[in-house]
């Protein structure tokens, strides 16, 4: 049985650059099913030009909901903001990871972190609690890694990916996610899946985690604690049982 709860993937056909049919999300989902995550949470990209017009979120939910069906695990929905101006206008809890008062949101991969700052800032007067995706993928945060342990240290969870901590996109992104590990600054692991050859799959990294530093650690960064979600036996047992009628 899988304990993996992974806050953010791209497995929901949503016009970006994920998943582009459903039968490819579902694919993806059972893959990770197979490897061990329990809930998975699609993250559709909110993009400053993709942005969530009342008519693609209806789309994203009705593909979400044949994605679900047959996902082999529990899905969960929520989004991947970028940094736009038009965000603090919002009301962000739109946004959030679904059963949760946390909201996905990335570092810009390059330029300035600011409007990352203001928009974490407005989430917290709105009572919801940033999720820093991949900080270790960034230019910000390659150029000053003190940054990431500022964003840390406000309290806002930071999220690597797996495919970081296993060397994917090169060594200085590892060292620098493992880093970040090492010095307690990471809450979450996350896939960031999006496609066969990039899979929502987290066993690796896990792998990798437990020997790092420890079971008890790895675990905590892997098992959905960090915003309160945690796979129980009871989920784990009803999924198994709807994906075997399937
Ligand atoms: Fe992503």
């Amino acid at each position: 049985m899988g304990f993996f709860v992974d806050v953010h993937s791209h497995v929901v056909p949503s016009g970006d650059d994920g998943a582009q049919r459903v039968v490819e999300g579902r694919g993806l989902c059972r893959e990770a099913a197979a490897h061990g995550t329990a809930i998975l949470y699609a993250t559709p990209h909110v993009w400053p030009h993709l942005t969530l017009t009342d008519e693609r979120e209806r789309e994203i939910r009705t593909n979400f909901a044949e994605v679900a069906e047959q996902a082999g695990l529990e899905l969960r929905l929520g989004f991947e903001l970028t940094p736009a101006p038009p965000l603090l206008e919002q009301d962000l809890r739109r946004y959030v990871l679904e059963g949760t008062d946390a909201v996905l949101i990335e570092v810009p991969f390059t330029g300035s972190a600011d409007l990352l700052i203001e928009i974490c800032e407005r989430m917290e007067t709105q009572g919801l609690r940033p999720v820093i995706a991949h900080p270790e993928r960034t230019q910000p945060v390659l150029e000053r890694p003190s940054l990431a342990r500022d964003l840390a240290e406000r309290g806002w969870l930071l999220q690597v990916n797996g495919s970081s901590l296993t060397a994917r996109h090169g060594p200085g992104i590892e060292a620098l996610a493992w880093g970040l590990v090492d010095d307690g600054l990471v809450s979450l692991v996350g896939s960031d899946g999006h496609r066969g050859t990039r899979p929502a799959w987290l066993h690796d990294a896990y792998a990798a985690a437990f020997v790092r530093v420890g079971e008890t650690q790895a675990r905590s960064l892997f098992d959905g604690s960090a915003i309160g979600v945690t796979a129980t036996p009871d989920v784990t047992l009803r999924e198994r049982a709807r994906s075997a009628r399937l």
